[in-house]
């Protein structure tokens, strides 16, 4: 679980692609980097704004921008922010291709030993489902710049794309996810904890669980449940099995599209998830809702970690958040963070009374460790909160 100070390193696995002393200076250099530009250029912005950006907009329409779009129109065009952004997504380039390293270098031995289950001890399960089809959503670009995303495949049962994302998290943010990588999940489950004392789930599943990196928690705070992971990408549930069974942590994890599963009605408690909606599409955003109050019991309760909706900000804080649409290959990001969640509870016969809609703190942030209080621009950005939509049936 995510208690250790920020400063932690990743914790290795028998998984995890061991990386040589270069390959490591890489991975480290790059995680600094982005520390660098999150603590001592990120800043820049806001001054350039207010100094310069903004006098020049109130002067010309004698008042201030709006909304995120007027922003952005002026700000594009300024120096500074053209040189922050380009050294971010410079930084997303170079992270990705330092994790690819280890990995290209060694796939075969990699996959071997990702497909025979470490152990031995098979206590969670995989099921892969080759003809489920690959949403638009995934497959029209690579996903916040990884190449290949999360669901290609280079060879035969291959795990790569899961190899590659669990280091990348790391570096993204910046250590900042705990040493699994799982602050999503664990400050999802202190928040229910504290607020839902008597809520014990017996049968728990995360939607878009990628590398079960917030799956694992539930299963340690929730031991009597069972535990369910779904995932549309091969490549990641691959590697989130074997992850788990080295962590000796039973998850059940299968090939399935969040918005249409094969489970039956009312078979979950509790439904979670962390981090996927912003990466999919509207329309897939209220059938996903929609399957969420098909599979819960009456009572059940669904909870979606995210980042803050842009209603509660002011249009400079917008448009810092909405890097990550117009740079980092997240198409949906802006729409999702705008979307009307009295709405979209509504339309997927929840009630929208019971609906909840909570900034709930890190995990990693109550622990003590020190967190970024700077968005980087992205989801694991900091802030030391996260964000939560959901609904009780
Ligand atoms: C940002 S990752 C999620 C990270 C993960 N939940 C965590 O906390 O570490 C998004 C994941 O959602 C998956 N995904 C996207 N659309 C999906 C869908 N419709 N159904 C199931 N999984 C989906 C992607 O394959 C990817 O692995």
């Amino acid at each position: 679980m995510s208690t250790e100070s920020k400063t932690q390193p990743q914790t290795e696995h028998s998984v995890l692609a061991p990386a040589d002393h270069d390959e490591f200076a890489r991975q480290e250099f790059v995680r600094s980097y982005k520390e660098y530009l999150v603590h001592n250029v990120h800043q820049g912005n806001e001054k350039r704004y207010e100094s310069s950006v903004k006098p020049a907009f109130e002067k010309k329409h004698n008042r201030v921008p709006r909304d995120r779009f007027e922003v952005a129109k002026e700000m594009t065009k300024d120096p500074y922010y053209q040189m922050f952004s380009s050294l971010l997504r410079t930084s997303q380039e170079m992270m990705w291709s330092s994790c690819q390293l280890p990995v290209e270098r060694n796939l075969e031995e990699l996959n071997a030993k990702i497909n025979q289950v470490p152990g031995g001890s098979v206590k969670g399960s995989l099921k892969l489902d080759k003809n489920l089809a690959t949403p638009r959503y995934h497959k029209a670009v690579d996903i916040h710049c990884q190449p290949g995303g999360y669901h290609n495949e280079f060879t035969n049962n291959d795990a790569s794309s899961g190899m590659v994302y669990d280091r990348a998290v790391h570096i993204y943010a910046m250590a900042q996810l705990g040493p699994y990588n799982d602050d999503i999940g664990a400050s999802i489950i202190m928040w229910l904890k504290e607020k839902y004392p008597e809520f014990q789930p017996r049968r728990i599943l995360d939607m878009g669980c990628s590398v079960g990196h917030s799956t694992i928690p539930y299963a340690e705070a929730f031991p009597d449940a069972k535990i369910y992971g779904i995932d549309v990408a091969a490549p990641m549930l691959r590697y989130a099995h074997a992850r788990a069974e080295s962590l000796n942590v039973p998850v059940h994890f299968s090939q399935q599209n969040a918005e249409e599963t094969n489970f039956k009605s009312g078979s979950f408690d509790l439904i979670v998830s962390h981090i996927l909606l912003h990466e999919t599409s509207e329309k897939a955003i209220h059938n996903i809702i929609k399957e969420c109050h098909r599979l819960l019991k009456p009572g059940g309760m669904m909870a979606h970690g995210e980042t803050p909706p842009y209603k509660n900000m002011g249009p400079f804080d917008a448009f810092m958040l909405d890097w990550d649409t117009r740079n980092n290959n997240e198409p949906f990001w802006a729409r999702s963070h705008e979307i009307d969640l009295y709405r979209l509870s509504e339309k997927a016969n929840f009630d929208p009374s019971k609906k909840i809609e909570e900034m709930i703190p890190s995990a990693l942030q109550v622990a003590e460790a020190r967190r970024s209080e700077v968005f980087q621009g992205g989801d694991f950005g900091g802030g030391g909160l996260w964000f939560v939509y959901g609904n009780k049936k």
